[in-house]
């Protein structure tokens, strides 16, 4: 499993480098892995009307719906160059636990070693219909 999160990790990574962030200059990275296998990459995606801008997390997600995803979510990872653990917001909290709620939240420290979260933990009584 650990290396299974570090592939997520460095696929993470990879899709920060794309993210588009005129205004924050702080780029952050997810990488879904769904039950099928697939993984699905975001970045952040920003905009002059600034509460409109996208998170890594959320494009990811997107992603994974747009590709006819339709298995359960296992893990999602997130990093940002700009800083180490980077934690999802709250709205994305809400959106990982939509699509699982034993989903995995997976970060990297400082020291680059691997830690991971239930998202039960991070979103505690969540809501959900
Ligand atoms: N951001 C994410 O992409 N994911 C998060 O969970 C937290 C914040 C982005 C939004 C914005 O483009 C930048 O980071 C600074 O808030």
């Amino acid at each position: 499993m650990q290396r299974t999160f570090a592939n997520l990790i460095s696929q993470a990574k990879q899709a920060a480098q794309n993210a588009y962030v005129p205004y924050s200059k702080f780029k952050v990275g997810a990488c879904a892995l769904f039950e099928s296998g697939n993984t699905y990459i975001g970045c952040n995606v920003e905009n002059s009307s600034y509460g409109l801008s996208l998170c890594a997390e959320r494009n990811a997600l997107s992603n994974a719906i747009v590709e006819g995803e339709k298995s359960k979510l296992i893990a999602i990872a997130i990093v940002s160059e700009n800083m180490p653990e980077c934690s999802p917001c709250g709205a994305c909290r809400q959106w990982i636990y939509e699509f699982s709620q034993e989903a995995k939240i997976i970060l990297e420290k400082q020291d680059k070693t691997i830690i991971s979260f239930d998202i039960k933990e991070l979103l505690p009584n969540a809501f959900l219909i």
